[in-house]
């Protein structure tokens, strides 16, 4: 399948499957993590968060990866809004569909990500992610993340209080050149 990834700029044609994608991976990533009302809200908003997105694509930063003309994962990035890491990029979000997963799609989407932080002028790079996603703790791990803070995050409107871990990745242009051949 390798070679029929394509990594591209998200347009506003892709806001239904991105949001397809969120929902889905929700679903498949978060249950038992977080709980079912928090996720059955989030796919109750698709077609909402499609037209939202829809609206303003042009303010978000998205990258997808397509399979044969199907978008089946997006990356989200910007600078980072947090306080202790003002300078820093940020990855809101990278989500695979399910059946795409393991196949090196998330190792793609992530360098196109760090490329555009870099692009932004940023040296390093912060993520959030829930302390008990331990697969994509291990993803990050493995690609060079270390853990450097926690937070309580509130999901949705009930305001479900999740602990997240941020991760950073320092040096983001030797990650590119360290992943040349990839
Ligand atoms: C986490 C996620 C983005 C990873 O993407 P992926 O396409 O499955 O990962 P890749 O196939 O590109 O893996 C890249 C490398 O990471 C390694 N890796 C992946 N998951 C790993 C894990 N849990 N532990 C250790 N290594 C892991 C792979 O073996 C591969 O190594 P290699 O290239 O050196 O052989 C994807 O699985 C996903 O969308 N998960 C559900 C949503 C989610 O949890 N997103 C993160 C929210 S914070």
């Amino acid at each position: 399948m390798k070679d029929k990834i394509v990594i591209r700029k998200g347009e506003p044609r892709d806001a239904l499957a991105i949001a397809e994608i969120y929902a889905y991976t929700w679903k498949s990533a978060y249950t038992g993590i977080l709980p079912d009302e928090v996720i059955e809200e989030k796919i109750k908003g698709i077609l909402h968060h499609s037209e939202r997105l829809r609206e303003k694509m042009h303010l978000e930063n998205f990258i997808v990866a397509e399979v044969d003309g199907k978008v089946v994962g997006l990356l989200n990035y910007r600078k980072s809004r947090h306080e202790k890491f003002p300078d820093s990029g940020d990855i809101m979000d990278i989500y695979i569909l399910s059946d795409f997963q393991h196949v090196g799609i998330g190792r793609k989407l992530f360098l196109a990500g760090v490329d555009e932080i870099i692009k932004l002028g940023c040296d390093d790079l912060i993520l959030h992610v829930l302390k008990d996603n331990k697969k994509a703790l291990g993803f990050y791990h493995h690609l060079g993340g270390v853990i450097v803070g926690e937070e309580v995050e509130l999901f949705c409107s009930q305001k479900v209080p999740m602990t997240e871990l941020i991760v950073k990745f320092d040096n983001l242009k030797k990650i590119l050149e360290d992943n040349m051949e990839r």
